[in-house]
């Protein structure tokens, strides 16, 4: 087990590397930050957008039983409603009765830096006493329009789910899927948490990336067991290291309103081991709730079950398997698996650690950076600029133009962003049309031809 202290300093570590290289920052930083909420900078994007890809690319591109969704984040309130999430989508809630401080009553005890054997808790920052527990909404209200009376209520959508649900009938309607089936949706979702923190892992405006599978009521085991499957494949596939991802399952008292079953697939993040994604038998809940049907034999849906009832048709209300993913927690937890230090100072003119995220290329923010040795001798930068950069640029697109401060430092810089290969371009480069590939993990140095070099990076990406 590490330290507590180290593991502290592992998240300081991430989280200045993330804003010194333009991963992530704060929200609304210059006015003093908005909790629960960051903002993703070039690099961080490129590699939250390659997360997504990926994501897509499994369970949406390389499926013919799967349909892609893009649904309002603002919806009637009526979905919420019949979804439950406005009786039931709370969190318990204390607040001190000194500072006035609210705090979440389930994980006070957890959250408490020192925990009382016996005896009431405290407020954690001014040890006032704690009113009683209350339940607290979570869904950020908001109103539609000019009007100011309470039809105009709409919400922040806590979870992408229920766009998918209320387009079901779309869905069947314009491409008549057979059972089972799935719809898929990436997009925001909001929750106004009582304790924001832990960096990306708990906030107010984050991403989801879910799946609504429809399925027989009779096969929902089956295709549970197999979702577990596929999320776990996805979830190395990333480069998650998977000793530190463990899946429990949920206790019965302990479940959604929605769910029937959940695995948690829970990640040792250095702050505890906590939900990294989920998966969840949502039985027929939310179809029954929108009173929402399908007919067998490609017929369609109804809203009135007094249509298309012939003898052949069958009415079902299909049950459904979630599995749903955080995409910034899955930014997080890859950050924390691939993370690496070593003494090697391998050119550098600093004494430090040399630093280097281990990105797979493919989900890497940028695949290689292009640099001429010297930035002030011109034919070096042109040669750079024209015969290599724009030649790995139209084939990759994540190339990036490095050309600031000594190799060393570029190396370092790049090693720290986890570009897998630097490509350097020097005087013996016009002569002989070679250049210096060094590798990220090993900082071994390779010459390779430029004609060769677009297959020499697709061979080392297949590795
Ligand atoms: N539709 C089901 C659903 O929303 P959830 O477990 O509440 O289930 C799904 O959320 C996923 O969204 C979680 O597994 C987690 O990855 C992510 N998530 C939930 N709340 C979050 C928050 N406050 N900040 C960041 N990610 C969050």
């Amino acid at each position: 087990m590490q330290k507590k202290e180290e593991k502290n300093l592992l998240m300081e570590k991430i989280i200045s590397l993330c804003k010194r290289r333009g991963f992530v920052f704060q929200g609304s930083e210059i006015y003093g930050g908005l909790g629960g909420t960051w903002d993703w900078g070039h690099f961080g994007l490129a590699l939250k957008n390659n997360i997504k890809q990926s994501w897509w690319k499994k369970f949406v591109d390389s499926r013919r039983d799967m349909y892609g969704i893009d649904a309002a984040i603002l919806m009637r309130q009526e979905v919420w409603q019949a979804a439950g999430h406005v009786a039931n989508f709370a969190d318990p809630m204390v607040e001190c009765e000194k500072c006035k401080k609210r705090f979440r009553a389930d994980t006070l005890r957890s959250d408490l830096k020192e925990v009382p054997e016996v005896g009431p808790l405290k407020c954690p920052e001014c040890k006032g006493k704690l009113g009683e527990a209350k339940q607290f909404n979570m869904m950020f209200q908001t109103k539609v329009g000019a009007s100011d009376d309470s039809s105009a209520v709409s919400y922040l959508r806590p979870e992408t789910a229920q766009g998918m649900f209320v387009n079901f009938k779309n869905t069947v309607d314009a491409f008549h899927p057979k059972l089972p089936f799935g719809m898929a949706q990436i997009g925001k979702a909001f929750r106004n948490e009582i304790t924001p923190r832990d960096f990306l892992f708990r906030q107010r405006e984050f991403e989801q990336m879910e799946i609504e599978y429809f399925v027989r009521p009779a096969d929902w085991e089956k295709y549970f067991e197999y979702w577990k499957d596929e999320m776990e494949e996805w979830m190395e596939e990333i480069g998650l290291d998977m000793a530190k991802v463990h899946d429990i399952e949920i206790p019965k008292e302990d479940l959604a309103h929605y769910s029937k079953r959940t695995v948690d697939f829970e990640f040792e993040y250095p702050f505890g081991q906590k939900e990294l994604f989920g998966l969840a038998y949502r039985t027929d809940f939310d179809l029954k709730n929108h009173k929402l049907e399908y007919i067998d034999e490609g017929v369609r849906v109804s809203k009135d079950s007094t249509r298309h009832d012939s003898a052949e048709s069958e009415k079902i209300v299909p049950h459904v398997i979630e599995p749903t993913f955080g995409v910034d927690r899955a930014v997080l937890a890859l950050l924390l698996s691939i993370y690496a230090e070593d003494p090697t100072k391998d050119g550098a003119s600093d004494k430090e650690n040399r630093v280097y995220l281990k990105f797979k290329p493919s989900i890497a923010p940028v695949i290689c950076a292009v640099s001429p040795l010297l930035k002030n001798k011109p034919e070096l930068v042109e040669y750079a600029n024209t015969k290599v950069y724009a030649l790995l640029k139209a084939e990759f697109g994540r190339v990036a133009w490095d050309d600031n401060g000594n190799i060393g430092k570029r190396y370092r810089r790049q090693d720290e962003i986890g570009t897998p290969w630097c490509i350097v371009i020097d005087f013996d480069t016009l002569t002989d049309d070679t250049v210096t590939v060094r590798d990220r993990d090993t900082g071994k140095q390779e010459r390779v031809k430029v004609d060769n070099l677009i297959s020499y990076i697709k061979e080392k990406m297949m590795e």
